[in-house]
């Protein structure tokens, strides 16, 4: 459609190329697709209903009934973060912590066995690919509306961050339980109109100047009722192929502000999207630290669950 509206628009400019338009069988096509911009098309939402499971533990919510379910989405060949990750805060016991995986691009993985070692992969049959992120996020808010709605909150958080679950269980409890979504807030973000940037977003896809406020996709926490309340309001709202965007919109769309998380007396960012040395006593003070190897994680933990408390 966006192919043939400016095409036609050149054509039925002139008159000699009228006829050819009418040779080719143009005129059918204007009839179908008006000229101009392109109305979000059906093409453009997503559906929850377009992707089957692979793996799934339907019931694990339901028989653990966790305070903290943590959703990490993760490319099917990353056996070792998912091992770190269970070895270090996935695995303190406090929260449920579940792996979300897609199809690798050769859709050679067979993940049964390590499903059936941990029960905690949950995999679709989509491909699992940068541009893919916002499918698969959308399918993380479905699967905790539809599967873990038993938990209080949800989060959703890469496999290259360092989680104080101690912190964060503890902060749980001031938080509300329902309507409500904290992360580091980002409030000015506007579309890239450059074509080299990996952010790119056409006026096609995205007219607007500003995105709405938005949760940094690092980490971010949510009650488990917003999950719903996302995946039905993606029902409405064209993809943009950057998740957290994208959760902007459907938050927008379904009346939830994000909520900045800081702490109380120091305005610092409990959420910290910069990637920061290991300290013991400066970790301490955030629920979350981006950018982590797997070895690093396996290495700072010891120190961090057993000397946390004496900061
Ligand atoms: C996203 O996944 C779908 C379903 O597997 C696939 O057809 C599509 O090519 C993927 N898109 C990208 C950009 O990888």
């Amino acid at each position: 459609m966006r192919l043939v509206s400016p095409l036609l628009k050149l054509l039925s400019g002139s008159a000699a190329l009228l006829l050819l338009w009418l040779l080719v069988g143009g005129f059918s096509s204007w009839t179908r697709s008006p000229p101009g911009p392109s109305p979000a098309g059906s093409s453009d939402l997503l559906s929850p209903s377009s992707y089957s499971y692979v793996l799934n533990q339907p019931g694990l919510c339901a028989d653990r009934r966790p305070t903290l379910v943590a959703v990490v989405p993760v490319v099917p060949g990353d056996r070792t973060s998912r091992d770190a990750i269970r070895r270090t805060w996935g695995g303190a016991g406090a929260l449920l912590t579940v792996f979300f995986v897609g199809l690798s691009v050769g859709g050679a993985d067979d993940l049964s066995a390590e499903s059936r070692e941990h029960g905690d992969v949950i995999q679709m049959d989509f491909v699992d690919s940068y541009r893919n992120l916002t499918v698969k996020t959308l399918m993380i808010m479905n699967w905790v509306a539809t599967h873990c709605a038993q938990a209080s909150f949800a989060m959703k958080v890469d496999a290259d961050i360092f989680v104080n679950v101690f912190y964060l269980m503890e902060l749980l409890r001031t938080y509300p339980t329902r309507g409500f979504i904290t992360g580091s807030v980002i409030r000015d973000g506007r579309p890239r109109r450059d074509r080299e940037s990996k952010w790119f977003l056409s006026e096609d896809v995205y007219p607007d100047t500003y995105f709405p406020p938005y949760v940094s996709g690092a980490g971010y926490v949510f009650s488990t009722d917003v999950a719903e309340k996302v995946s039905l309001a993606s029902r409405h709202v064209p993809a943009v192929p950057l998740e957290d965007v994208y959760v902007g919109l459907c938050l927008r769309a379904a009346g939830i502000s994000p909520v900045y998380a800081h702490s109380f007396l120091a305005l610092r960012n409990l959420f910290e999207v910069r990637h920061l040395e290991y300290d013991r006593c400066t970790f301490a003070t955030r629920v979350i630290v981006n950018g982590f190897k797997p070895e690093e994680l396996l290495r700072i933990w010891p120190d961090f669950s057993r000397n946390h408390l004496n900061c």
